[in-house]
């Protein structure tokens, strides 16, 4: 039975390396979710004295465990600028770079405005400078086709509940083939047991304690119907119903758009503000009186929204799925139309 465990979760490794490009299972290593995946890896790479630099787009999961390592006096940071409507260009994250970077990290799509961000270009400039490219793709694996083997990346954090299709509790990290990485935990692998030592080898070194295998089987479902689906037929699904949300939210007086507006380069994941109504009192009015799920705030990306001009109010987030509808996205228009028409009195 044990055996059969440790079957169940290398078969999740296995089509995770399939989904994602991985040449080598080994180089993904099982994680808690995006945010484990994330400090991993900064706290794997980075030494004293080196610089960092991350975008205004990125997560809490980025700001905080690197301005916990600032506060610290173990690096010092420079924060890449983006335009307004979310986007992070590879100039603004040229300015930030100093001999002394070691590490860049970028949100490969916006999970505020879901703008895509330009990875090839950034990370060919950084292979170039031999500066290491941590992408974290949690708003985008299962959704963007990913080939980390053909990617100008080092490492790659995943949630495994989001696009993947997995249950809460699971992600992953992906490390290219020779880079090792500090563990930040250590612990027992059920490998190389005489030794007080972490293994070397991948993924053992970064993998320490039981892992959470009923997760990973979930997570294993997930894949296996995103490998049969193809990424890139659902994304294109994504693109079409995201141009709809797009159009029908641009027809409601009063409500504006944030990000590119162009479905085909963001994902789909739109956020909008109203003039008249907060947007936690109409997330919360959607909730229940449409049942409708959206999430108001800040969206653990305080930054993205100083850059999009949303600060300190947020805004109403859609996510959408590849089970959602056309109908769906008419029925949330109406929803959306009728509060905002009560809230503006006529
Ligand atoms: C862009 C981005 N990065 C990181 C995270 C953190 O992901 P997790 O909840 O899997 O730790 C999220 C989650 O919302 C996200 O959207």
């Amino acid at each position: 039975m044990s055996l059969e465990a440790a079957r169940t979760v290398e078969n999740t490794r296995g089509l995770l390396a399939r989904l994602l490009g991985s040449e080598d299972p080994a180089r993904l290593a099982f994680t808690l979710n995006a945010t484990d995946a994330l400090n991993m890896a900064i706290k794997g790479v980075i030494r004293p004295g080196d610089h960092a630099v991350l975008s205004q787009m990125d997560h809490n999961s980025v700001l905080r465990p690197l301005s916990a390592l600032a506060q610290r006096g173990i690096v010092s940071l420079d924060v890449a600028h983006a335009t307004p409507a979310g986007l992070v260009t590879a100039s603004s994250v040229r300015a930030c770079l100093r001999p002394s970077t070691r590490l860049v990290t970028l949100t490969h799509a916006s999970n505020v405005a879901g703008t895509i961000n330009p990875v090839e270009e950034i990370g060919e400039m950084l292979q170039d400078k031999g500066i290491l490219f941590l992408l974290d793709a949690a708003q985008t694996a299962g959704v963007l086709p990913i080939d980390v083997s053909r990617m100008p990346v080092d490492l790659v954090a995943f949630s495994g509940h989001k696009g993947l299709l997995g249950p809460q509790g699971t992600g992953a990290l992906y490390a290219r083939p020779g880079l090792d990485l500090e563990p930040w935990r250590e612990g027992g692998t059920g490998s190389q047991s005489d030794k007080p030592f972490q293994p070397y080898g991948m993924p053992e070194r970064l993998e320490a304690g039981t892992p959470n295998t009923p997760g990973l089987a979930g997570l294993g479902a997930g894949l296996e119907y995103l490998l049969e689906a193809g990424v890139a037929r659902l994304r294109e699904g994504e693109i079409e119903l995201t141009g709809l949300l797009v159009e029908h939210l641009r027809g409601i007086p009063g409500l504006r758009v944030l990000g590119t507006g162009r479905a085909q380069d963001s994902v789909g994941v739109v956020s909008f503000v109203v003039d008249t109504v907060d947007p936690a009192d109409l997330g919360y009015i959607l909730d229940q009186r449409y049942s409708i799920m959206a999430r108001p705030g800040l969206h653990c990306a305080p930054w993205a929204h100083e850059a999009l001009g949303t600060f300190p109010q947020g805004t109403l987030r859609l996510s959408l799925g590849p089970f959602n509808t056309a109908e769906e996205l008419k029925a949330t228009r109406d929803a959306i139309a009728e509060v905002v028409k009560d809230a503006r009195g006529f």
